[in-house]
C-alpha cells in the first residue's frame, strides 16, 4: 500500500500573502488542489492524507469534495503556530499512520507540478529500498561561506562544492513506514535535533540504512519566493495551452525548446 502524505502545514511568510501560499490560485486551481490531483491520478497511489496549516482545514475540505478527490482519507492539522516546522508536521503525520507498515510518499502541497514519473519511480525504488530521495543536478555553483559576516557584513567565501557530487532535493521522499518512523523516534531523543527534510532524518538516526536518490524535475519546483508563484504558473501553461492532458515529459522538453527558439528568434 502506497500512501501520500501532503505536508501543507506551513504559512508561506517568504511568499507573504495573508492565505498561506498552497490556496493561492494557479491556473485556475489552489496550488493544493493541483498537488492532490496528481496524486489522486496515480494509478501507484492507494491512499492520501493531507496535513493542513491549523484554521484551513475547512478550505482543503471544501477543495476535496468539490473535485471528489476520494483518495482523500484524513485531512489532519499539521504543526502551526511559533517554531513549529515540517519536521514537526512529518511526525503528526507518522503518528496518525496506522500499525500497516505501508509505504509513505511524503510531499510539499507546494510543489504542484510533481510529475507521474517522479512518483512512479518514488514508488519503484521502494521496491528495493527502505528510504527514497527526490532531485536534480545544480545548474548553478555552490559555494560555501562562514558563518560570521566580515566587518562590512558580507560573508567570506570558504569553499566550492564539487558540483558533479551535489543536487538539489525535492520531494516526494519516500519511505517504509516503520523505517522513518524508526528514524523520528531516535530524532526526538536528541534535543539538538535539526533538519528541514525527512531524508535527513533517516541519514543522522540510521546511518546503516541507504538512500536511493531518483531523478527529479526542474519542473517540480517549490513555490517558495513570490516570483515562483509566477514561474509556475507560466508552467502550468506550458503543459494545458493547447494540450488538456498533462504533457509526457518528453513532449514537454520539445515544446520547451520551441518556446526558447521563439524568445531568441523573437
Ligand atoms: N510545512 C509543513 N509544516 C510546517 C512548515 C512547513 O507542513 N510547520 C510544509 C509547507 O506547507 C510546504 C512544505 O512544508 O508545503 C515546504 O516548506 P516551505 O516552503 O518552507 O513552506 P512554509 O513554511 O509555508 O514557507 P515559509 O518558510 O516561507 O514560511
Amino acid at each position: 500500500r502506497n500512501v501520500a502524505v501532503i505536508l501543507a502545514g506551513g504559512t508561506g511568510t517568504r511568499v507573504g500573502l495573508n492565505i498561506p501560499k498552497q490556496l493561492i490560485k494557479i491556473a485556475g486551481k489552489p496550488i493544493i488542489e493541483h498537488t492532490i490531483a496528481t496524486m489522486q491520478a496515480s494509478p501507484l497511489i492507494d491512499e492520501i492524507i493531507v496535513m493542513m496549516a491549523p484554521g484551513y482545514l475547512d478550505d482543503v475540505r471544501a477543495v476535496v469534495k468539490k473535485g471528489d478527490y476520494d483518495k482523500v482519507t484524513h485531512i489532519l492539522e499539521g504543526a502551526g503556530g511559533p517554531g513549529a516546522t515540517r519536521n514537526d508536521t512529518t511526525a503528526l503525520a507518522l503518528s496518525a499512520l496506522g500499525e500497516d507498515d505501508c509505504n509513505v510518499l511524503l510531499h510539499d502541497a507546494v510543489r504542484p507540478l510533481v510529475s507521474q514519473t517522479i512518483i512512479a519511480a518514488n514508488v519503484e525504488a521502494l521496491e528495493t529500498y527502505q528510504a527514497v530521495d527526490t532531485a536534480i543536478p545544480s545548474a548553478d555553483t555552490v559555494i560555501q561561506v562562514d558563518a560570521v559576516s566580515g566587518e562590512d557584513g558580507k560573508p567570506r567565501m570558504t569553499d566550492v562544492l564539487p558540483r558533479h557530487l551535489l543536487r538539489r532535493g525535492q520531494t516526494p521522499q519516500s519511505f517504509r513506514l516503520s523505517t522513518i518512523r524508526a528514524a523520528y523516534a531516535k530524532a526526538a531523543e536528541d534535543p539538538d535535533f535539526q533538519a528541514t527534510d525527512d531524508c535527513t532524518v533517516v541519514l543522522r538516526y540510521l546511518p546503516e540504512v541507504p538512500i536511493a536518490v531518483v531523478q527529479g524535475h526542474e519542473r517540480n519546483m517549490k513555490v517558495t519566493e513570490p516570483i515562483d508563484v509566477y514561474i509556475a504558473d507560466k508552467l502550468f501553461q506550458l503543459t494545458s495551452a493547447d494540450h488538456p492532458a498533462p504533457l509526457s515529459e518528453q513532449d514537454y522538453h520539445e515544446r520547451l525548446e520551441g518556446k526558447t527558439f521563439v524568445v531568441f528568434g523573437g
